[in-house]
């Protein structure tokens, strides 16, 4: 077989294997959608663009511990583990108990604690995992579509549980969430990102020695 025939051959069960295992991933995510449409917020998992630009800004040399709220089918989960240090944790919150076991099945990291909850109890699930505070929390929640009142007391415990220097991610279709996060975060950068299903706001908001 000629050589680049031969490399083709190889890499076709590769290619499947991965494209089936994303087909699982949407699937799993997409029923999450279909039961719980306003927890979900979305058909579709966030882009490799967005997961890139939202983790960008973040010193992962002085990252302990970093949370994730609403990891859904774990889109964040391999880039967050990827970069964290060796001796890190990774705790993801979500309430639908068919992501929670889905990711409990899929990541073997001993690094990776995914918790049943919800993102308000944040400060309970760090402490009862050995932590005082987080050093960044990501949140994939559609705040917009939440209960009333959830969105600003997640902000509040949020701001709460970070140490100074820490930072609140958030990528959300609206700016809803920016507004929520501004009543306790003083600095906060925003970008946006066209390549993802729907485009989507990211902010990031910086919690100072003091605030
Ligand atoms: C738009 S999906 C984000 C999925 C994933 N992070 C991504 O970027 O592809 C929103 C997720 O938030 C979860 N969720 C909704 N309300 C929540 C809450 N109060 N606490 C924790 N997770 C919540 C949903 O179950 C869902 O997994």
């Amino acid at each position: 077989m000629p050589k680049n025939q031969n490399a083709a051959a190889i890499n076709r069960p590769r290619l499947k294997q991965k494209f089936s295992r994303l087909l699982g991933q949407w699937g799993v995510f997409f029923r999450g959608f279909l039961e719980h449409p306003r927890m979900v917020g979305s058909i579709i998992p966030s882009s490799r663009f967005t997961v890139e630009k939202m983790l960008a800004p973040v010193d992962w040399e002085q990252c302990q511990l970093f949370v994730e709220y609403g990891p859904g089918v774990g889109t964040f989960c391999q880039p967050v583990l990827d970069r964290l240090p060796r001796d890190g944790t990774l705790i993801v919150i979500d309430t639908n108990p068919l992501f929670i076991d889905y990711l409990r099945r899929t990541f073997a990291d001993s690094r990776f604690v995914p918790v049943l909850g919800s993102a308000e109890e944040v400060e309970a699930i760090v402490k009862a995992n050995g932590f005082e505070h987080a050093d960044y929390v990501l949140s994939g929640l559609p705040f917009s579509t939440l209960p009333d009142g959830l969105g600003p007391k997640i902000a509040a415990n949020t701001h709460s549980i970070l140490r100074p220097g820490g930072g609140f991610l958030v990528y959300q279709f609206s700016a809803r969430a920016r507004d929520f996060m501004a009543r306790h975060f003083r600095h906060i950068d925003s970008g946006f990102e066209w390549l993802n299903i729907l485009p989507c706001k990211l902010f990031w908001g910086w919690k100072r020695a003091g605030d």
